[in-house]
């Protein structure tokens, strides 16, 4: 059977944040609550210039520089912040990165939970033709209401996948374990910019779709809860991952202890404590935090995924971390670009935030503000026209 996973990962989230302790300040609330209950610090705020489709150009542009574009059949782009009900984002992706026309192009949505389906369908379809690539992008911004129990919880990333055989970084199992249930805990109706939320209710459907999914997991695989050496979560905000891990590990009915696995958790909370939700690409961040950011070598070593998207589908899969992985990441570039952001005052945040696109199809051209390399440029006839500036 062909080996097949991740032979590259690139995140991108916004230049620009505001800080929590900021938020806290105007909403009249301990700081502690966003810091120590939810466990977030900072959150990225998109430019009214940026959208999922530039952030995923700018995602994959590192990716698709360095690997042989022909080889790549399929570009999937997973969101639940489409631009267009019709068009699918990655076709602006496709041109943006200059990909040759007979790359397919497609997008997909379930919440937070798509960009995993999308793995799961490039593994099956570099399965059936291992001399192929898929590029698989999951982009997000994640905006809830204005002083809303949601607002300190937003944040926006993009994350790109390169699925190949014999991968680099993380062979992937094709042994997952899946709990799928129809609720209303966090939904969007197209008559609305921010999601229907139940905060709460939200919480506990995660947890029973973990618990169900990994014990579907452990099933199929045969691997236990104690060979799993590190774990990603879906992350809206870093508590969800650890009230969720502990729960996993109680009814996985492993004898850590507690603090042991709490110190699991570590190093994929850095980059979400900093960006925020980012829905799809969260995971994936939370991914890419692990790799860049584990104090040991991590080759060799078993990596088990939560992925979730409320409403509800939940996927628990592993892989196994490649020997010489660590040439393969971006580690500097995500530093880098989550050092240089610009911190943002309240009122700059609210202007953001309150920025809307005309309507009425009439001709608009965005101010440039955005440090990212690909932008949206100008509306007009009722479509979106990007650009990619010169650096
Ligand atoms: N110091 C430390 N902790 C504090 C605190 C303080 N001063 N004040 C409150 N807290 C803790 C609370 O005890 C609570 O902890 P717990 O969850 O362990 O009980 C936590 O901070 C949150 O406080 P709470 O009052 O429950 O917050 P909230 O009603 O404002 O809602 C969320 C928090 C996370 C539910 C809300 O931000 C939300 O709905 N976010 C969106 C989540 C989402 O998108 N889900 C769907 C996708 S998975």
């Amino acid at each position: 059977m062909t080996k097949v996973g991740i032979d590259a990962i690139n995140f991108y989230t916004s230049d620009f944040y505001l800080n929590l302790e900021e938020l806290a300040k105007e909403r009249g609330v301990d700081s502690d609550k966003f810091k120590i209950g939810i466990g977030q610090e900072r959150m990225s705020f998109p430019s009214p210039d940026e959208d999922i489709v530039t952030m995923a150009a700018n995602a994959a542009y590192p990716i698709v520089q360095n690997c042989d574009k022909s080889k790549i059949s399929t570009i999937m782009l997973a969101t639940e912040t489409g631009v267009d009900q019709s068009k699918a984002a990655s076709i602006f992706v496709h041109e943006l990165l200059g990909m040759p026309s007979t790359t397919r192009a497609v997008e997909l949505k379930q919440a937070c939970y798509s960009g995993t389906a999308g793995v799961q369908m490039a593994c099956a379809l570099v399965e059936r033709n291992p001399e192929e690539q898929v590029l698989l992008i999951m982009s997000d911004i994640a905006k809830y209401d204005l002083d809303s129990p949601g607002e300190p919880t937003q944040g926006c990333g993009a994350v790109a996948i390169l699925i190949s055989a014999n991968p680099s970084i993380l062979e992937l199992s094709p042994k997952t374990g899946i709990h799928t249930e129809s609720s209303h805990d966090f939904w969007r109706p197209n008559y609305r910019q921010t999601p229907v939320v139940d905060g709460k209710y939200s919480t506990l459907v995660y947890i029973k779709a973990a618990k169900k999914a990994f014990a579907q997991l452990t099933e199929k695989s045969g691997v236990a809860f104690d060979e799993i050496d590190n774990f990603c979560y879906h992350l809206p905000f870093s508590t969800m991952g650890v009230k969720a891990h502990l729960k996993v590990a109680k009814s996985a009915k492993t004898e850590k202890p507690k603090e042991e696995l709490l110190k699991q958790l570590d190093p994929i909370l850095i980059y979400n404590k900093e960006i925020g939700n980012s829905y799809t690409a969260s995971i994936y961040i939370a991914l890419c935090s692990l790799l860049d950011n584990s104090e040991t070598d991590l080759t060799g070593q078993k990596v088990a995924l939560f992925s979730f998207g409320s409403g509800c589908v939940g996927e628990f899969f592993y892989g196994t971390v490649v020997e010489g992985y660590k040439e393969k990441l971006h580690t500097e570039a995500h530093k880098a670009q989550l050092l240089n952001r610009t911190e943002l005052s309240f009122s700059e945040y609210l202007r953001f935030y309150q920025f809307k696109l005309p309507q009425d199809g009439s001709t608009f051209q965005l101010e440039h503000e955005t440090r990212g390399m690909f932008r949206l440029a100008e509306i007009k006839d009722h479509y979106r026209v990007y650009s990619k500036c010169e650096r």
